[in-house]
């Protein structure tokens, strides 16, 4: 059996302060009634106070490390994923990796917009079955909630704040992560963007819809065919956390029954590069995802970048290579 890369850990953390829609009511053109029946949130959390998003992402590692079984010298690559770092540079990665005690791993953020998990992800299983990583902590972790404009009720409503990791190792497995779809199209750059100068996301946000759904479809259907599999074999789709109605008709489109789809947006909102991490954590916790399933998992962000992949979760098999 060749080295593979499987996800053997999760962990995640979300800010303590709470914005539900009707604190958005307040301030803001817009009501709890439409929030909900528009993208089914409700709820979704902001940093604030002295917490970094450097402190957020070290307890999704922490959790996501001791669900591992590993300590944070065992890892020797950190990829994270975000474009909200607590500072233009250096990236998080590192600081991240030190705070966390690892041994100088390498250390790098990746920016793919709301598709950056699954870039990072790609990319860890990648350098783990070329054999020149052994494990990986990969870590989605945003703090939109510092380029969002309080005033756009297009926006405001929707980015939130969170971040997600998980640990990713080289094994025997039989599936671990098939290799991933990842696509880009740079002219629609002007549908979601936030400019060096002004440094607030800005979007036309039914375009964005359209365009996300079609190509998370996509991207899917050619995740699957790569990883010689049917719709039949998902177990679990997790598509990026941006609108609960672009879930469902991503889900309905492909033909992914409602009890194989797993949400959190209602109380997590659009954490981008963090929503696939945290509704991978997230439906473990509630019993939706267990060890030997097969996830399905889509994204869709910014630039446009998207993507998608197949992970068999938490492999039992020969670990430990
Ligand atoms: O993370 C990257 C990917 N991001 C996404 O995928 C987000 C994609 N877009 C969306 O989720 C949705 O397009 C939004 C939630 C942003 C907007 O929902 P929509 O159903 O597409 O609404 P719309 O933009 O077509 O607007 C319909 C109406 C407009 O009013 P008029 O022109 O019909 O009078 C808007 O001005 O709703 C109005 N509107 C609002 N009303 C109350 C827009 N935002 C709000 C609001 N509260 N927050």
């Amino acid at each position: 059996m060749t080295l593979k890369a499987g996800v053997t850990g999760i962990g995640s953390a979300l800010p303590e302060h709470v914005v539900t829609n009707k604190d958005l009511e307040a301030y803001l053109d817009t009501t709890d009634a439409w929030i909900q029946r528009r993208t089914g949130i409700r709820e979704r959390r902001h940093l604030n106070g002295t917490v970094t998003l450097t402190d957020l992402a070290a307890e999704a590692c922490r959790d996501a490390l001791q669900d591992a079984g590993r300590e944070a010298a065992d890892i020797d690559h950190v990829i994270v994923a975000t474009f909200t770092p607590d500072r233009l540079m250096p990236g998080l990665a590192p600081k991240l990796a030190t705070v966390l005690g690892t041994d100088g791993a390498g250390a790098i953020d990746v920016n793919a917009a709301c598709a950056g998990f699954l870039y990072g992800l790609d990319q860890s299983a990648a350098l783990i079955e070329s054999g020149r990583v052994q494990r990986a902590l990969v870590v989605g972790a945003e703090a939109l909630s510092r380029v969002t404009d309080p005033h756009d009720r297009g926006t405001a409503i929707l980015f939130a704040d969170g971040a997600a990791a998980v640990v990713v190792e080289a094994g025997a497995f039989e599936n671990g992560c098939s290799p991933f779809v990842l696509c880009s199209d740079g002219e629609h750059g002007d549908l979601l963007y936030a400019e060096r100068e002004e440094r607030l996301l800005r979007m036309e946000g039914q375009e964005v819809y359209r365009h996300a759904v079609e190509r998370m479809v996509e991207a899917t259907r050619e995740a699957l065919r790569r990883a010689d599999l049917t719709v039949d074999d998902i177990d679990v789709l997790i598509v990026h956390q941006a609108n609960q109605r672009i879930i469902d008709a991503a889900a309905r489109r492909l033909g992914v029954p409602e009890e194989k789809v797993f949400a959190n947006v209602d109380t997590i909102a659009n954490t981008s590069s963090a929503s696939i991490p945290l509704a991978l954590h997230h439906a473990e916790q509630r019993g939706h995802l267990k060890p030997g399933h097969t996830v399905a998992l889509a994204a869709f962000g910014g630039g446009f970048v998207w993507g998608a992949g197949i992970v068999t979760w938490k492999e039992r098999v020969h670990a430990g290579a």
